[in-house]
């Protein structure tokens, strides 16, 4: 698939309204989102559930067409990554921690015609990359920690963001640096200027009374940053 030039507004599905996801959706890509953040918890690496593969299929029959980054917080991870790959996943983002063998799982997924993202939370320290940054098209960092929407940005993110910056422009790949929770239109040009260039966002924007206008907001604060 073609991709959307950076940076990306990315809305989680998480704060979304699940009796019409479809049209939720549709909404938020008329609305300017350039990728749909699928954010899948197991109640086991994360202390919540949400949804799986199925889910993601009825998204592709219903018409959707757009890029999804499918963030797994499930652990084991590599089985589901196969169903993901089958349900039209784009990118599927793991952590480190849900795999015994992360080659072998960033491998399955650039076999199944994916790309690949690393995700790190707020604990997990960045020197994961170092072995396998030449197999990932973006790195995503926890600005929370995973399993619930709604926190609050942990401001220590920013610093990390800043050395996952440093080590994608040495590693001279195109990988996208994301950033993920808490993400609202007052911090999101933080984010930016510390080197994020694909921003996930769920509650500032599906809580929001008009999608287009946060997103655009979020445009604005990301230019200026
Ligand atoms: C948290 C998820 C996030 C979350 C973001 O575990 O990975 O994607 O939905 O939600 P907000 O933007 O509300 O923090
Ligand atoms: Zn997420």
């Amino acid at each position: 698939m073609n991709l959307p030039a950076p940076p990306w507004i990315c809305p989680s599905i998480l704060a979304a309204d699940f009796a019409c996801l479809g049209d939720e959706v549709a909404d938020v890509l008329a609305a300017g989102a350039d990728t749909i953040h699928f954010d899948v918890m197991d109640n086991h690496y994360v202390p919540n559930l949400s949804v799986g593969p199925l889910v993601l299929s009825a998204l592709r029959k219903d018409g959707i067409d757009a890029c999804i980054d499918v963030h797994l917080m499930v652990k084991p991870v590599d089985r589901l990554v196969e169903d993901f790959l089958a349900a039209g996943a784009d990118f599927i983002t793991v952590h480190p921690e849900s795999t015994e063998h992360l080659h072998r799982t960033l491998s399955m997924i650039h076999e199944g015609g994916a790309r690949a993202g690393l995700v790190f939370n707020p604990a997990t320290p960045l020197s994961a990359l170092e072995g396998v940054i030449d197999m990932l098209d973006l790195v995503l960092i926890m600005s929370v920690n995973p399993g619930f929407g709604g926190q609050a940005f942990i401001p220590s993110s920013l610093e990390k963001l800043r050395q996952a910056r440093q080590m994608i422009d040495a590693s001279g790949r195109n990988i996208r640096l994301q950033i993920d929770g808490g993400i609202k239109i007052d911090n999101i040009g933080a984010a930016a200027a510390a080197g994020a260039d694909a921003f996930v966002a769920g509650t500032a924007i599906f809580g929001a009374d008009n999608y287009a206008a946060t997103i655009s907001a979020m445009r604005d604060e990301i230019a200026d940053a």
